[in-house]
C-alpha cells in the first residue's frame, strides 16, 4: 500500500516537472508559418501558436541587415489572437498578423512573440511585382507518417530548390485535420524554419475536413494554422481563394464542396470570373481531388465535368491535384489543361491507367518545381532523392497560342504497386494488374 502511495506521489511530482518544462517550451511561439492574405509585393501574413499563457502576441519586423544591431528600426504589430479549447492535446492560443505597407523585392527580418518568449528572427523577401523568371514548389498529399517520411519531401525539396518563392500544397497535408497529435504537430515539426522563411499556399483536402471520407466540415485548425486571402466567395473564405504572385495567379478551389449543388455553382461562377478578369501571364489551379479517379481501388471517371469544360474554355495550362496517392500526368482529349496528380508522402496506391495518362508513377515520393517566365512554363517532377522523374514545357506565342512539349529521355517509369497492394485491394483488381500494365506499356510503344 505504502509503495503504491509513494509511486503515485513520485508520478505526480515527475509529471509536474515535465509539465513545467512543457509550459515554458510552449510559451515560445511555434508552428510559425508565413503566407499571404494580400498583395505579395507589399505584404506578408504570419501565423503562430503559443500556450495559453501568452495571451497577447506581436510580430516585429524590419528591413533585413547584415548587422545584428537592428533593434532600433523594428516596427511592431499586435496579433489577432484566439484561444482554442477544442484541441486534442492542450488549450492553445493561435495568433496571426498581416504585415502591410512593405517595399517590393525587399528582404525583411521578423520575429513573433512577447515578453521573454520570442521566436528566432527569420527572413522573407517580398515579391518584385514584375515578371522576371521564378520557381515555385508543389506537393501532393503528405498526409501519413508525416514526420517519419513525409518530411523527406519537404526538406529535400528545399535543399534541391532553395530559390523557390513559395510552397504550394494540394491538400491532405495531414491525415486527421482536426487533430494536432501525429498530424498538425508533425506537419509543423517537419517544416519548422522552412515554413518561417518560405511562404505556404495550401488548398484543403478531404483529410483537412472533420469527416475525411466525404470531405465535410472543414476543421477549425485550417483557419487557425494559416492566414490566406479572404477573396473567395462568401462562405468559402480561405479555402477557395486566389493569390496573384507577380505575373501568375494561383487559385485554390475547395472542391470537397462540389457535392452540394449550391456550393458547386458558386465556386464555378467565381472561378470563371477569376479566369475572365485575369490579365497576367499564367493561371495555376489547385484542388485536392484529381479530375479522374486514378487509384486502382476507386471508381474511375471524371469528377468535375463542368470544371473540366471551364478549364478547357480558358485554356488553363496546368491543374495541380492529389488524393490518389500516385503520380499521373497528361492531357484529356488533346486539350489544355495538363493534369498533374502527385504525392509527396509515403502512403501509396496502385494505379488504374486512365486513357489520358501519358506518364505515371507509383511507390515514389515526389515534389514538383515549376519554373515560370512570361512565355514559358517549365514543369519538373523530381523524386525526393533529387532525380528527374517527369518534365514538360508549355509555351505561349505572341498571339497567346499555347503549345505543349513533354520531356524527352525520361527515366523508366516506376509502376511497382505498394507492398501491401494484394492485401488492400479486391482480388479482381489485383488479378487484372498485369494485363492493365501491359496494355498501358504497349500503348506507348
Ligand atoms: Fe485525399
Amino acid at each position: 500500500m505504502k509503495i503504491r502511495f509513494l509511486t503515485a506521489i513520485m508520478g505526480i511530482l515527475m509529471g509536474a516537472a515535465v509539465s513545467a518544462q512543457d509550459i515554458s517550451k510552449y510559451q515560445y511561439p511555434h508552428h510559425v508559418n508565413i503566407s499571404w492574405e494580400t498583395e505579395p509585393s507589399t505584404s506578408q501574413s504570419v501565423n503562430w501558436r503559443t500556450n495559453e499563457l501568452q495571451k497577447v502576441s506581436f510580430v516585429e519586423y524590419t528591413e533585413a541587415t547584415a548587422s545584428p544591431f537592428f533593434e532600433k528600426d523594428v516596427k511592431r504589430i499586435e496579433a489577432e489572437s484566439e484561444t482554442f479549447e477544442g484541441g486534442d492535446d492542450a488549450v492553445w492560443n493561435y495568433h496571426s498578423a498581416n504585415i502591410i505597407g512593405l517595399k517590393p523585392n525587399t528582404l525583411y527580418s521578423y520575429r513573433v512573440g512577447n515578453g521573454n518568449f520570442w521566436s528566432e528572427w527569420a527572413e522573407f523577401r517580398t515579391a518584385t511585382g514584375t515578371n522576371e523568371p521564378f520557381t515555385f514548389l508543389y506537393y501532393g498529399d503528405v498526409q501519413r507518417f508525416i514526420l517519419s517520411k513525409g518530411s523527406r519531401a519537404i526538406r529535400q525539396s528545399i535543399i534541391h530548390s532553395p530559390e523557390a518563392k513559395f510552397m504550394l500544397f494540394g491538400g491532405d497535408m495531414v491525415h486527421r485535420g482536426g487533430l494536432n497529435k501525429e498530424n498538425w504537430n508533425e506537419f509543423f515539426q517537419t517544416g519548422e524554419w522552412i515554413y518561417q522563411n518560405y511562404p505556404i499556399i495550401g488548398t484543403p483536402g478531404n483529410h483537412e475536413h472533420l469527416i475525411a471520407r466525404s470531405g465535410e466540415n472543414l476543421s477549425e485548425h485550417w483557419g487557425l494554422n494559416f492566414r490566406f486571402p479572404q477573396n473567395g466567395p462568401e462562405g468559402h473564405k480561405e479555402e477557395t481563394f486566389y493569390v496573384d504572385y507577380n505575373n501568375i495567379r494561383v487559385i485554390s478551389l475547395n472542391l470537397c464542396r462540389y457535392k452540394y449543388p449550391e456550393d458547386r455553382d458558386v465556386i464555378l461562377k467565381w472561378t470563371e470570373e477569376r479566369l475572365k478578369e485575369f490579365e497576367g501571364d499564367w493561371v495555376f489551379i489547385t484542388h485536392h481531388y484529381a479530375m479522374d479517379a486514378s487509384a486502382r481501388n476507386r471508381t474511375p471517371g471524371i469528377r468535375f465535368p463542368d470544371f473540366k469544360a471551364l478549364y478547357e474554355k480558358y485554356e488553363v495550362p496546368i491543374i495541380l491535384t492529389g488524393h490518389e496517392h500516385l503520380y499521373a500526368r497528361g492531357r484529356m482529349d488533346d486539350k489544355f489543361p495538363v493534369y498533374v496528380v502527385s504525392v509527396s508522402g509515403p502512403w501509396q496506391n496502385a494505379i488504374q491507367f486512365g486513357n489520358w495518362i501519358e506518364r505515371a508513377g507509383t511507390s515514389l515520393q515526389l515534389f514538383q518545381e515549376i519554373k515560370v517566365t512570361p512565355t514559358e512554363l517549365h514543369y519538373v517532377s523530381k523524386t525526393i532523392t533529387g532525380e528527374l522523374y517527369d518534365e514538360f514545357t508549355v509555351t505561349k506565342d505572341k498571339k497567346g497560342k499555347l503549345s505543349y512539349e513533354p520531356g524527352k529521355n525520361l527515366p523508366p517509369e516506376s509502376l511497382v504497386p505498394p507492398a501491401d497492394f494484394k492485401d488492400r485491394y479486391k482480388k479482381e483488381l489485383v488479378d487484372s494488374w498485369e494485363s492493365d500494365l501491359n496494355t498501358y506499356l504497349n500503348k506507348k510503344k
